[in-house]
């Protein structure tokens, strides 16, 4: 099926002339620079914080375009993942006319975007183990479906989605395809970045949040074809990457083995978890995990959550989430965080 990416772009948008910043128009590093009204003298802290930064932070997409084997300019930077998923909804849907499909139970944040931007949702819900109905999912595509975003591995429930159902929406959808890989550090299921080459219409979503550690910095990857980035550039903010930002996420970029440590310790002590888990009488079922939490069905989530709330421990309770009855979702900790929980849940006096 033909992408044709002007026809889905918002009329409007195709016109704008960007904000063309200081840093856009005098890219160079040496000089007396008197354009961007900063202040000379240095900052109000022990570091400098003076110059504005570099809009396109080409620095990092060098550097993660290597990480990731894509080109830097098939990358956006974004302020989180939410910063894409909101621009990618403000750049091609039409409020109060065009529409977005969810696949639920999923991330809660593709709802919220839409609904602040007034487009409509339309849910279709994923099957009993989780997985995509393709057939259903393009069943309810009209000519005013602009995106469909598809969630692999899935938050919360943790597994990833059949490879061939998510090509077979990307095959039948003339519409962009987003695929949130947030998880993905923690899954054998190699990236969907492998096969931008070969979909037009996909646009792939990671974080710097969960494997990278970087939750505080807020810093979202969306890896696409260079035309689809140019429009996320278009209309984002000129400097929504931080200095200080960019400086941590250049530091992180080049140890990337300490990410891959970080990751090897959340598998070990997934499969930890897991196994403590299925001793507990009040656990009836852990669903299988690509990602960096379980989730548990038990028998009643919400004591259990209060439970915990009790001895200070934090979970999330999914119970009135839809395919989620019963179900809490814990993120992995360390392991003194591991046992404590484990050593809390053997309290919990079972009732019969
Ligand atoms: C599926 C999914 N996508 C995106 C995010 C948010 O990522 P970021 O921290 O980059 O905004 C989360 C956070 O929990 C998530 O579960």
């Amino acid at each position: 099926m033909a992408f044709d990416l002007k026809a889905l772009l918002r009329p409007h948008i195709a016109n704008i002339k960007p904000y063309s910043s200081a840093r856009d128009e005098y890219s160079g590093k040496e000089g007396i620079f008197l354009d961007a009204n900063e202040n000379p003298f240095g900052s109000a802290t022990a570091e400098d914080f003076n110059r504005y930064p570099d809009p396109y932070q080409w620095a990092i997409k060098e550097k993660l375009a290597i990480v990731k084997d894509v080109r830097p300019n098939q990358i956006f930077i974004g302020n989180g993942s939410d910063e894409a998923i909101d621009l990618l909804i403000r750049a091609f849907c039409r409020p109060g006319k065009d529409n977005v499909i969810l696949l639920p139970p999923t991330y809660g944040m593709y709802e919220v975007s839409a609904e602040i931007n007034d487009i409509q949702i339309k849910k279709v819900n994923l099957s009993a183990d989780y997985q995509l109905r393709p057939d259903a999912i393009l069943a309810a595509t009209d000519e005013f479906t602009k995106i469909i975003f598809i969630c692999s591995p899935n938050n919360p429930s943790g597994n990833k989605v059949v490879r061939e159902d998510i090509r077979k929406i990307l095959e039948n959808f003339k519409g962009l395809v987003v695929v949130d890989e947030a998880y993905t550090d923690f899954s054998d299921e190699p990236s969907f970045t492998t096969e931008l080459d070969q979909y037009p219409n996909l646009l792939v979503m990671q974080t710097f949040s969960k494997a990278w550690g970087l939750a505080s910095l807020r810093l979202g990857m969306a890896f696409a074809s260079p035309e689809i980035i140019k429009i996320l550039n278009l209309i984002k903010p000129p400097y929504n990457i931080s200095g200080l930002t960019q400086q941590k996420a250049l530091e992180a970029l080049e140890g990337k083995e300490k990410m891959e440590s970080l990751v090897k310790d959340i598998l070990l002590e997934r499969e930890y978890l897991w196994q403590e888990l299925t001793h507990l009488e009040f656990v009836l079922h852990i669903y299988p995990s690509h990602a960096n939490f379980l989730l548990v069905k038990v028998t009643a989530a919400r004591k259990i959550y209060d439970f915990l709330i009790d001895s200070q421990i934090i979970v999330r309770d999914r119970s009135k989430v839809l395919l989620c009855d019963d179900c809490l979702r814990i993120s992995v900790g360390t392991r003194e965080e591991n046992v404590a929980l484990i050593k809390t849940l053997k309290k919990f006096p079972v009732v019969g």
